[in-house]
């Protein structure tokens, strides 16, 4: 009665790990709070040799905390011994965005990375392994990552979009000034930049009384349909500015909810959002990562249907798969 059955280890791997979401990142997985308080973890962590020393040093503050879980960390400058058999991947790694730089800016860096990572990814990881992109243009990273490993299915690659809408939540939460855990169903769609679209509309707080919409308890559709979506869309660049750096902390804890709800499964009645590669929903055209609302059961992510959507909606989802299409042409002439 006392036999303890132990998980098999999941590899997770971290590229720039050396970086700043990194250093928050790696010890929130090795906790367990990604995967769960009883899935121990090897830490697969990839940066390139000018951050070296200071990765090494990463995981020797990962071997000093001593954490329960953590059964190995393979802390590596080459990429295909970083993506060996890894499970999970998690690709952090690439040239961020600083103060007055623009998106495109960075976007030249970051598509030749990811094109030559794919490939990495597709010849070593596990045969199912499951893809996140943090690192920006996230959503544009993820599809050109897509395009070059074609071998691995296009349901596992996935970007972040997640830290967008828990903004979002937060948003509600201060503006009603309830607790943050009884807000839910917010959407971010299409892109992770400026042209997002935070939608409010199938919003809910759980009340004394039951759910009861957003829209209905904040009473002020003014502020709902202009400061509220402005705030959300610049939330990075004002994180930017006020910390000389991007977000870190809270990119590392939405990076942990997004891999968590899309292993473990979303609560009943609660949809995440989720950059995926679009099937044509909501008239969105299919071959681009954009962020759709999504449920999640047995490891499976399936967008939300049915939604109603209204004209102002209409359009700014609309916008927003625009500037994809744009990004997605401009990375591939990047690309040559
Ligand atoms: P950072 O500069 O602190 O860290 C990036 C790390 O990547 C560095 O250590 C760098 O050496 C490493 N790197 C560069 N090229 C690499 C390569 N080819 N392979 C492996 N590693 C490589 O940046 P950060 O603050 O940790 O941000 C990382 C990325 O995440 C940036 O692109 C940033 O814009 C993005 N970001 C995304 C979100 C989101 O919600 N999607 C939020 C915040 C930041
Ligand atoms: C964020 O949302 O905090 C970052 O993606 C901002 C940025 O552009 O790096």
């Amino acid at each position: 009665s006392f036999l303890k059955v132990e998980k098999e280890p999941l590899r997770v791997l971290i590229t720039g790990a050396a970086g700043q979401i990194g250093y928050a990142l790696a010890p929130m997985v090795a906790r367990g709070v990604m995967l769960g308080p009883d899935q121990p973890i090897i830490l697969h962590l990839l940066d390139i040799q000018p951050a070296a020393e200071v990765l090494n040093a990463v995981k020797m503050e990962l071997i000093d905390a001593a954490f329960p879980l953590l059964q190995g960390v393979i802390a590596t400058t080459d990429v295909v011994e970083a993506c060996m058999g890894v499970n999970i991947a998690i690709m952090v790694g690439g040239f961020p965005r600083k103060e007055g730089m623009e998106r495109k800016d960075v976007m030249s860096k970051n598509v030749e990375i990811y094109k030559a990572q794919a490939s990495a990814l597709e010849k070593h990881a596990v045969e199912n392994c499951k893809v996140l992109v943090v690192a920006n243009p996230a959503n544009t990273n993820a599809l050109i990552l897509k395009e070059f490993a074609p071998s691995i299915p296009e349901k596992n690659i996935t970007c972040l979009t997640r830290l967008d809408h828990n903004r979002a939540l937060a948003q509600i939460s201060e503006r009603l000034d309830v607790p943050v855990g009884d807000v839910k169903n917010v959407i971010i769609w299409g892109n992770h930049s400026s042209t997002q679209y935070p939608d409010v509309n199938h919003a809910t707080v759980t009340t004394g009384s039951g759910e009861k919409s957003v829209r209905q308890l904040v009473a002020d559709d003014q502020w709902l349909n202009n400061e509220f979506i402005t705030t959300v869309q610049q939330r990075g660049a004002a994180i930017i500015k006020a910390r000389k750096l991007s977000s870190a902390l809270s990119a590392a804890s939405a990076a942990c909810d997004h891999v968590h709800d899309w292993v473990l499964g979303t609560p009943k009645g609660t949809w995440v959002s989720m950059g995926v590669y679009s099937d044509g929903s909501y008239g969105i055209q299919p071959g681009l990562i954009y962020s759709f609302p999504v449920t999640c059961e047995k490891g499976e992510w399936s967008i939300v249907k049915g939604l109603k959507i209204e004209e102002f909606s209409r359009k700014k989802m609309d916008a927003t798969a625009k500037e994809l299409m744009d990004e997605k042409s401009f990375a591939y002439s990047c690309l040559k």
